[in-house]
């Protein structure tokens, strides 16, 4: 977008949301709020962006930043050391873009839902007009069933905005006000620059009001005539939400969930019950792919093509490949899964597996930092931990690996074709060589070679009669 410069509000300590982590991090969707205020602003294009930070300002730059730094391109922050009320945190913004001249664009860190095509349609609105007409000052209201809490818009009899009230400052009349300030304006730098500074924290907050620019814009803003203030009146209460409280939050999280599961299904996704996928911003699902109930697909996670994902799935930062089944009650975090394999019911895949295509994990199997070859079993009650194991391995109901000796962790290799009895303990570090067979009830201490058979268990006895002669006795 031609000529845009933003400045994202997000020094605010949320005092509302009772919480220790600034308001603005409390995700949504699986993402800090503030992530997608300044995710559309990369969508329009905008090239300086300024960031006000001030209440948990280094954990709120760490988290825009990223772990790979990558996050904070094209951003300046800026401090805001008090919390002085938002006109006040814009001003801190402009030091951010000196040298600017054009639009402004002033976003709220707390209003979550806001779209790149509404915030095209008011930077269409205000720059329509052309000279004396052109506004000086543009932003998004909205009418609301339940206007608790915004700045209620005042209009004149001809309909001209005259201003914004907040709602402390609200009297009589304007109680009955039903449309709200959604907080997301654009400004021309040069009004911004020279209006500022005429702010007043003369309130019953005490604060600079961002609002109060709006009275001071449509009584000409230093020019004479023409409308000065121009307001997109939105549609969609729920886009323009603004996140105060956990309530709020809750709301917000729902409608995003709503968004990115209607965008699934239109992608070709079947999800049984939107209401109750629990799908992250970010997570990408194949064509044909059937979400049951319940499922919640979290973090940095994608689900291939023609996959089934099953009721009450939990799936975080894992990649899940096409034509696989995760089956009930199964929970699956920081692992790669390949293509038509089947895992669960009530499997738990910790942290660092490679899982291969056609394996099958079946129920009670735990499995951690474990690479898992093609077309292997371990179907029923086993623990198989910091394990290399080949493919076509049949591992056995209870089969254990012993991998911690209250010191440090072992690796068991298993190699391909092998086959572990029922029962087994591998007391690790231990290798099974290729095609070797443990027999039931063994517990395994010292490696076994390819192709022969390990039995541990000791001998059974059998005493003829013994039940008889008991009971005599
Ligand atoms: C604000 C508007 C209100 C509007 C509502 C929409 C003002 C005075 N009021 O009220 O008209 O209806 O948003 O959601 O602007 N912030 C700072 N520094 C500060 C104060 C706030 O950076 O000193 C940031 C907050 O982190 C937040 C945003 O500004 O992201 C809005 O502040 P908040 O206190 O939530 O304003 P509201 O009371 O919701
Ligand atoms: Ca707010």
């Amino acid at each position: 977008m031609k000529g845009l410069a933003a400045i994202v509000l997000a020094a605010g300590k949320g005092k509302r949301m009772k919480s220790a982590l600034p308001k603005v991090l409390h995700p949504v969707a699986g993402k800090p709020m503030l992530h997608y205020p300044i995710e559309v602003l990369r969508s329009l294009g905008a090239k300086r962006v300024a960031v006000v930070t001030g209440h948990g300002g280094g954990e709120v730059r760490s988290a825009l930043i990223g772990k790979d730094g990558k996050g904070g391109r094209g951003m300046k922050f800026c401090l805001q050391s008090q919390q002085l009320g938002t006109g006040h945190a814009v001003k801190c913004g402009m030091k951010g873009l000196k040298g600017f001249k054009g639009d402004v664009l002033i976003l709220s860190g707390d209003v979550p839902l806001i779209t790149a095509s509404t915030i095209k349609a008011l930077l269409k609105l205000h720059r329509r007009a052309r000279g004396r007409e052109r506004p000086v000052l543009s932003f998004v209201s909205a009418i609301l069933v339940d206007p608790t809490g915004y700045g209620r818009v005042i209009r004149d009899g001809k309909g001209r905005v005259t201003g914004i009230v907040e709602q402390k400052e609200l009297k009589g009349a304007e109680r009955d006000i039903h449309e709200v300030n959604a907080g997301i304006y654009v400004v021309s730098s040069e009004f911004l620059i020279k209006n500022l500074k005429r702010l007043k924290k003369k309130n019953a907050q005490g604060e600079y009001y961002l609002t109060d620019l709006v009275s001071l814009a449509s009584e000409g803003g230093g020019r004479k005539n023409g409308k000065k203030v121009s307001a997109l009146t939105h549609l969609d209460p729920e886009e323009v939400m603004g996140v105060n409280t956990r309530v709020e939050l809750a709301r917000a999280g729902a409608a995003m969930r709503g968004r990115i599961v209607t965008e699934l299904m239109l992608s070709g996704v079947t999800v049984m019950d939107p209401d109750s996928a629990y799908v992250d911003s970010g997570v990408r699902v194949g064509r044909d792919t059937t979400l049951y109930p319940d499922v919640h697909l979290v973090g940095e996670t994608a689900v291939g093509a023609g996959s089934t994902i099953e009721e009450g799935v939990k799936i975080k930062d894992s990649v899940i490949g096409p034509g696989t089944t995760v089956k009930s009650f199964s929970m699956i975090e920081s692992s790669l899964i390949g293509k038509n394999a089947t895992i669960g019911p009530f499997a738990r895949l910790r942290p660092g597996n490679s899982i291969g295509d056609g394996a099958r994990i079946g129920n009670f199997v735990e499995v951690k930092n474990s690479k898992i070859g093609k077309g292997t079993k371990a179907n029923h009650l086993s623990y198989i931990g910091d394990a290399v194991i080949g493919k076509d391995v049949n591992i056995g109901a209870g089969t254990i690996t012993c991998n911690y000796d209250g010191a440090g962790k072992h690796r068991t290799t298993i190699e391909d074709g092998a086959f572990i009895g029922s029962d087994t303990q591998l007391v690790a570090p231990v290798r099974v060589g290729k095609g070797a067979y443990i027999g039931s009830g063994s517990t395994i201490t010292k490696n076994v070679p390819a192709g022969s058979l390990a039995l541990s268990r000791a001998e059974q006895k059998i005493v003829k009669g013994w039940v008889k002669k008991r009971k005599k006795g």
